[in-house]
């Protein structure tokens, strides 16, 4: 089982950003927590992270028919883009939604989440073991 794991802009930064929020682990410990997780499970990962809203449509659809599972935190671009939401229709790949931090209990324009329409599993406010808690998903299904 190959699973993409897709995190969205400003997840580069965390460890620096709002540590309040998101915690004082950066992304470096992030990637090793799914890569642990991915060997604990037997599954190949595939860890990526961009600012920019059209590479991470480029890297949906270059997933298309290569991976059978994408875990997606989209960031900021949750609450915006319809554009990922669409990639990820079009390439029909399972797909499950994960946030660092409880967005329903967030500001307003927090509370819509595109992507999500395209995913099947969330796992919102766990911080990293909701990475864990979609691999485990996918693993099990
Ligand atoms: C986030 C929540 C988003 O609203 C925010 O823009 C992020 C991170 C989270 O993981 O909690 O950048 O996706």
């Amino acid at each position: 089982m190959k699973l993409l794991v897709i995190n969205g802009p400003n997840l580069n930064m965390l460890g620096i950003r709002e540590k309040h929020l998101y915690g004082t682990q950066t992304y470096e410990d992030l990637k090793a927590f799914i890569a642990e997780k991915a060997r604990e499970l037997g599954v190949e990962v595939e860890i990526f992270q961009s600012n920019h809203e059209g590479v991470i449509v480029d890297k949906i659809q270059a997933a298309y028919q290569q991976v059978d599972g994408i875990v997606i935190n989209p960031a900021a671009y949750t609450h915006t883009s319809v554009a990922i939401l669409d990639a990820l229709k079009a390439v029909n790949i399972p797909c499950a939604e994960v946030h660092l931090t409880d967005v329903t209990k967030r500001e307003s324009f927090r509370q819509i989440s595109y992507a999500g329409m395209a995913c099947e599993a969330h796992f919102i406010g766990l911080g990293f073991e909701g990475y864990a808690r979609a691999m485990e998903y996918f693993a099990k299904k």
